[in-house]
Formats: structure tokens, sequence, C-alpha cells
């Protein structure tokens, strides 16, 4: 951000900032899920995770296919919004002794970002489309789709297993 010029001046600079957002989002999802994946005793809920981490570092590759169609430099900006969501899940995880209740927390912890991430492809989705980028609004509704399906994975399987487990 300039101190003097505001850097977001039209729609595209503002889809070009928010692409940076999640390309720094889904980046920082690849490294905070081997933990995840580390802490899970659920073999379904650690499977689950490992799963969504292959899924993730592709949805990174899709990202950086969308800054190239557009034509812009594959860059990231800080995303203080899933900053905070990973640190407040490190932090809750640590604070859970017993591991069913762990295991609640992390799936509580993972839908959050899921949460994030539906909510920013959506916009994202819609101002490419604005924008007249099919090509990308089309490569990012693919991630979109497997945000969706990771979010219901995880709210089968707490609401079939883990909660009660945990209760
Ligand atoms: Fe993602
Ligand atoms: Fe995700």
């Amino acid at each position: 951000m300039g101190f003097f010029s505001k850097d977001i001046k039209t729609m595209d600079d503002l889809f070009v900032h928010t692409l940076s957002d999640m390309y720094y989002a889904e980046y920082q999802i690849v490294k905070a899920l081997p933990d995840m994946i580390k802490k899970a005793t659920d073999a379904t809920l650690k499977q689950g995770f490992q799963t969504h981490l292959g899924e993730t570092k592709n949805q990174v590759k899709r990202l950086e296919k969308v800054f190239e169609l557009h034509g812009v430099e594959i860059l990231g900006v800080d995303c203080p919004a899933i900053d905070g969501i990973i640190e407040e899940a490190d932090d809750v995880a640590s604070e859970v002794d017993d591991k069913n209740v762990l295991n609640a927390a992390l799936i509580a912890a993972a839908q959050a970002v899921e949460h994030y991430e539906i909510a920013r492809y959506g916009t994202l989705i819609a101002w490419a489309k604005q924008l007249g980028r099919a090509d990308c609004a089309s490569l990012l509704e693919q991630n979109l789709k497997e945000e969706k399906a990771a979010d219901s994975k995880l709210t089968a399987l707490a609401e079939s297993n883990i909660n009660r487990k945990a209760a």
C-alpha cells in the first residue's frame, strides 16, 4: 500500500489485490495443514486433512495460472484474516487435553478456514466474470468446488462421529 496514494484504484486492481490475498492464504494453509494432520487422532479426519493438503497445493497452482491468464505478476499480499484464523486454531488446539475434544476443535478450526475461502472465492468469481475473465472464473470455480466439498465432509464427520465422541 502506498503512503501518499491509494494503490487500489479500479475494480481490476481490487480483483488482483484479492487474488493476491487468496494466494497468500492458500500458501499459509499449505504450511498449517501438516500440523493439523499430526494433531488429529481420528483416522478419517487425518485422511481428510491429508487429501485437502493435496488439493490445496493444486489450488495454489490454479491461482498462479489465474495471475498468468490475467497478465499480472504472481504476488502474495499479507492476509491478516487467515493468519488470525490459523493462529486461533493453534491457540485452541494447544489448550485442549482430551484427544476426542481436540478432533472436534480441529474440525471447527478447519471449517473457519473453509468458510473464509468460500467467501473469498465467491467474490473473486463474481468479479472475474464482471471483468470479462470467464477463463479466470472457471479456474476459481474449481477451487471453490473443492472448498465446499471439504467443508461438507467436515460437517458430516463432526455430526456423524466426532462430536459424539467428544461430548
Ligand atoms: Fe484452499
Ligand atoms: Fe480449503
